[in-house]
């Protein structure tokens, strides 16, 4: 068996050891350019006047391009939206690219293109969410999802609250910043290494702006430093500019950001604002509920209108809302352009909730588990019509949220903890603990059904050994050692006959993003319809050479057994080798059953749902808001995990990033729309001292997973960044037990210690 194990990730030696190869790590030929965007200095306007002779003449400097001397399309969207890769003359934001200016050394091209005089024109820049609600600068019309008459049960019941939520965006600070190289060849062909999750995408936006067909442009990515979301359509700009320079000068070109660049340069997770208007019962059970989100796109489309669409999309969480309606609010701003980030806008949708569960319990003087426990998803009915809806009319047919909670909250001693926790806070002055249950629900597959399609490409070479190729890239996430124990499995080979290899165009083409979690679900089924497609062929030739029936055939123990008898699998492949069997295949999976209408609200975007939940315990400090996560525990749904290792760690690692961006992960643009947390210095992420000491981390184990996914297993990668938003929930519960909880507490984010101090002190002061 190769599933079920926790193997370490296939490149865990190289990563610790600092030796493995990313895009900058290429050696590169000696002739190759060094690549740096000339940026905009104000976030709108329009150039009047650019002077780049001293960028010309300064030493080093080969060629500089801007948006004319593109030979096709200037543009790198990933959406029907345009979004020029250089100015076309307007500027849109603080960190705008204008120009590109090759030199022989990375150092040469940044002190050369800081020599760029360019004049503008300014005009009035919208910078904040409020700014563009009142200048009413909307990306398209509000989006409206609406289920029932919530309006009316608002109006009928018992009890009625409303608030306002702020949550602040998040960096995506992969370690491994964003990088391209070109290799021109000599028939006008373009070889491009780039640290992309979608580079299919890179593929056709290169094809594009060089004015040649896809065929003419291959895309290589072995592995990224961590992508997050901000690869998958952000890396299209380096790989574009790198390519047109390439096409240019007829030199290798190189393209690397600098961590400033790449902070100013690129989008991040989206700011949003959320206003809420809820109706309930004397337990909480909810009645009816309206969100408003506010969603901060920045300067184009990019992947926002999605993003948004999965944040309403998740307005419910875990939670059974009979009447809701929903408003979205795609909002223009001369921001960096906010795009992809671990959860795609659900945990923002998924936060609205979470405070509106809190403002519930604390008004009501309940833990807020208890009311948590009131409107959770039922279990799967076998009755038709008690099946549950989102607010999105999709029945949910695989709850386990309440089987899951149960566990968990017994593990994590919750009850008992709870009463400690309520003691320890009576005896302790200035010190506070609080305790937070949230859960998660997470549709699995892109809301954009079509790009939920896979293809492989498996060889198995005539000594046996096997080399396998899909779509998906690695950013860290362990995905080609998961899809390498599927084949391992498929063939009964032991992992180590496995040769995993970089993602490649020109070898599995029309690849969609590795996003959305579906890396596994989508590139694990594709190479196992290609691993059988052989399989087939050996049983066959086997069949008619010994006259044996397909079910005497068996691949078993690393070997081939025939009606019993043991062959090694070297031999038979030699031996079908031998008699002309072809020993490669491609495969091809499409994920079944979804469809989805994202104007009307209406249909069944996801194949099923992950769930999990966490339990956070934190302190504070009410005299500085100092906070500390002293203990976590998680139960997190994989299905029949392929690797229970490398899942953990997702989960762990999705956890901490969530809790992070909830916490300390602080972005401040200041009045000119100029992004003041732009390097590790004033951008605080998590670190290592940082992590919870008490860390317990469990798989939930069901059998009752009945969607055919690969081996019965579930999509992890995104779904445990939401487990962080307990630690957000934990500190509001902390600082209402200052205020006796007659003060409803609630922390917009980042919770920093200056907020966490500001409420504290409404508390105190009953403001
Ligand atoms: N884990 C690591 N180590 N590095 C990453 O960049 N990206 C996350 C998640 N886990 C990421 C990660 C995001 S945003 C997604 S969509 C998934 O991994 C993508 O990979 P998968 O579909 O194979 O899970
Ligand atoms: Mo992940 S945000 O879908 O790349």
């Amino acid at each position: 068996m190769s599933i079920l194990k926790p193997l370490p990730h296939d490149a865990a030696a190289l990563h610790v050891s600092g030796s493995a190869q990313y895009t900058d790590d290429i050696p590169t030929p000696d002739n190759t350019l060094h690549l740096v965007f000339g940026l905009s200095e104000i976030a709108h306007g329009r150039i009047v006047k650019t002077d780049l002779t001293d960028v010309k003449s300064a030493s080093g400097v080969s060629c500089v391009l801007m948006a004319k001397d593109i030979p096709g399309k200037n543009d790198i969207s990933p959406s029907p939206f345009p979004e020029p890769l250089l100015s076309d003359g307007t500027l849109n934001y603080i960190g705008q690219p204008i120009f590109i200016c090759a030199a022989t050394s990375h150092l040469l091209a940044r002190r050369a293109a800081k020599l760029a005089k360019i004049e503008y024109k300014k005009k009035k820049a919208i910078i904040t969410i409020e700014e563009a609600i009142k200048a009413k600068s909307l990306l398209e019309k509000p989006v409206v999802y609406n289920k029932g008459d919530p309006e009316n049960t608002i109006l009928n019941s018992e009890f009625n609250l409303n608030g306002t939520i702020n949550i602040g965006g998040q960096e995506h600070f992969y370690l491994e910043g964003q990088a391209a190289l070109a290799i021109p060849h000599d028939d006008g062909d373009i070889t491009i290494h780039c640290s992309t999750q979608h580079p299919t995408e890179a593929q056709h936006k290169v094809a594009d702006a060089l004015k040649k067909p896809m065929n003419a442009v291959r895309v290589q990515v072995r592995r990224m430093g961590g992508g997050f979301g901000g690869k998958e359509s952000q890396s299209n700009a380096l790989a574009v500019a790198c390519a047109i320079m390439a096409n240019q000068t007829g030199k290798p070109c190189k393209m690397r950001y600098d961590r400033d660049d790449d902070m100013i340069v690129t989008g991040k997770r989206h700011d949003f604002r959320i206003d809420y208007n809820v109706g309930f019962n004397g337990k909480g059970k909810i009645t009816g509920i309206e969100f408003k989100q506010f969603v901060r796109c920045g300067w184009s489309a990019d992947l926002s209108l999605a993003i948004a669409d999965r944040a309403m999309l998740h307005s419910d969480n875990a939670y059974f809302l009979s009447d809701a309606k929903i408003t979205s609010y795609r909002l223009l701003t001369n921001t960096q352009s906010a795009t992809a980030f671990r959860g795609f806008g659900g945990p923002q949708g998924m936060i609205g909730i979470e405070q509106v569960i809190n403002h519930i319990s604390q008004y009501l003087g309940k833990d807020s588990l208890t009311v948590r426990e009131q409107n959770f998803y039922n279990n799967p009915s076998k009755r038709k019509n008690e099946v549950q809806t989102t607010p999105y009319h999709m029945q949910v047919k695989d709850s386990i949220i309440k089987p899951l909670v149960k566990q968990l909250k017994s593990s994590s001693n919750y009850t008992k903890r709870r009463l400690e926790i309520e003691n320890w806070n009576n005896k302790n002055k200035f010190l506070k603990k609080g305790l937070a249950l949230t859960p998660v629900k997470f549709g699995i597959s892109f809301t954009l059904t079509h790009l939920n399609q896979a293809g492989a490409l498996v060889h198995v070479y005539q000594d046996g050994s096997i080399r396998i190729n899909h779509g998906g890239t690695e950013m860290g996430q362990g995905l080609f050692q998961k899809v390498a124990q599927v084949a391992a499995q498929e063939f009964s080979q032991p992992i180590e006959n496995i040769k995993i290899t970089a993602t490649d165009t020109g070898k599995v083409p029309n690849t969609s993003a590795t996003a959305a979690s579906s890396g596994t679900d989508l590139n694990g089924m594709a190479v196992k319809v290609a691993c059988e497609k052989i399989k087939l062929r050996l049983k066959s030739f086997l069949g008619k050479t010994y006259k044996l029936k397909a079910t005497e055939i068996e691949f078993l123990n690393g070997s081939i057994y025939c009606k019993g008898k043991e062959y090694s699998f070297k031999s038979i492949i030699k031996q079908a080798y031998e008699n002309r069997i072809s020993l490669s295949a491609t495969g091809f999976y499409a994920t079944p059953e979804i469809k989805w209408d994202r104007l009307k609200g209406k249909g069944n975007p996801f194949y099923y749902f992950a769930y999990g939940a966490a339990v956070t315990e934190v302190i504070i400090d009410t005299l500085t808001g100092e906070n500390r996560i002293l203990r976590v525990d998680i139960c997190h749904d994989a299905g029949k995990s392929i690797n229970p290792a490398i899942d953990i760690g997702q989960i762990q690692g999705g956890y901490v990033q969530g809790a992070g961006w909830l916490t300390t992960e602080e972005l401040i643009w200041n009045e000119e729309g100029k992004l003041m947390t732009h390097a590790p210095s004033t951008y605080k992420i998590p670190a290592c001292s940082d992590r919870p000491r008490i860390f317990h981390t469990n798989l939930f184990h069901y059998e009752g997973n009945k969607k055919q996914t690969i081996y019965r297993s579930k999509a992890v990668g995104e779904p445990p960044l939401m487990l962080g938003i307990s630690a957000l929930m934990a500190l509001n519960d902390a600082i209402a037990s200052v205020g006796d909880w007659d003060r409803y507490a609630l922390l917009d984010t980042p919770a920093t210690p200056e907020k966490i101090l500001f409420e504290i002190q409404k508390q105190i002061r009953g403001i």
